[in-house]
């Protein structure tokens, strides 16, 4: 049984369809003062394996508090094979304490997801595989990578240099890049003197070439904004922009569209006008991997 969260009921409905298993039925909704409800309206036999799928991006706080409701619903249920699919994991970016006594938030939801009844969290492009180790459960954290280069190479013709806007992203660029079976590549700081810094790719020429930037998240859009701009200056012809995770707060959009990207497309791991591409085909095969 697949129940979906409000978050992401059309991917839960997707992995349904994907593992050929039934998607629950369910009523949700918010009370006038914001509180949520949610009611699972199908049978449910507790030696049954129940995924739920639900991301806990922005609004992370409902969220979150959602996907608590419906497993602790199970748990009045009796059902205890319960697995968390949350794509999109809320509060995984503070993973450590970076100042004295501050409140580690991914540690604290890796509690309370367990305490709730889960037995074991699929997430995809977890911000670090740290936070796997936050949990006594097992933790899967699955790569959207092979689906974001699969779609790149339906829908694009020439063959691009795959790009991570900085160091960290490398991983990602080379990943897509092996499947593409192109060069890859990052855009890195360099200090000429100390008062100018140049960003610019660190081993290749990006000159009259299509360029594909790929990233976990974007989020203000400022990092692929900088990115966009220094490559059209360096001579890219084309520059399509992806990412896992689109977080995309207030007008990230605009900006990245303003600074001259040619394509945005990230997956649904997040609702957004741009989540084209879907990870239902990696989470169900995880799953019947399991
Ligand atoms: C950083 O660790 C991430 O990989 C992204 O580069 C970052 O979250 C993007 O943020 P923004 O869109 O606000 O520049």
């Amino acid at each position: 049984m697949i129940i979906g969260g409000s978050a992401s009921q059309a991917l839960a409905g997707e992995v349904a369809e994907k593992l050929d298993e039934k998607l629950c039925h369910v009523e949700t909704k918010k009370f006038p003062d914001g509180e949520r409800y949610y009611r699972i309206k199908d049978e449910i036999a507790p030696d049954e394996r129940v995924i739920v799928v639900q991301s806990t991006g922005y609004p992370q706080d409902e969220n979150m508090m959602e996907l608590f409701f419906i497993l602790d619903t199970l748990s009045d249920m009796n059902v205890e094979d319960i697995i968390v699919v949350s794509p999109y994991l809320g509060y995984s970016r503070q993973e450590r304490r970076f100042k004295d006594v501050e409140c580690i938030s991914a540690k604290a939801t890796a509690r309370l997801i367990q305490a709730m009844g889960a037995k074991r969290v699929i997430s995809i492009n977890l911000h670090e595989q740290s936070i796997c180790d936050l949990y006594d459960i097992p933790v899967d954290n699955l790569s959207a990578m092979p689906a974001i280069a699969e779609y790149i190479a339906q829908t694009t013709e020439d063959k691009p240099v795959v790009l991570a806007p900085d160091k960290g992203a490398i991983n990602f660029a080379k990943e897509i890049a092996e499947v593409l079976d192109t060069d890859y590549d990052y855009l890195e700081k360099v200090r000429l003197s100390p008062e100018v810094v140049e960003t610019k790719t660190k081993n290749i020429s990006i000159d009259n070439r299509r360029v594909v930037i790929i990233d976990d998240i974007i989020s203000t859009g400022g990092t692929i904004v900088n990115a966009i701009e220094i490559l059209k200056e360096q001579g890219a012809t084309a520059v399509d922009v992806y990412c896992v995770h689109p977080v995309l707060v207030n007008d990230a959009i605009l900006k990245i569209n303003a600074a001259g990207a040619d394509n945005l497309q990230a997956t649904n791991t997040l609702k957004s006008e741009v989540s084209g591409i879907s990870v239902a085909q990696t989470i169900a095969q995880h799953i019947k991997s399991l």
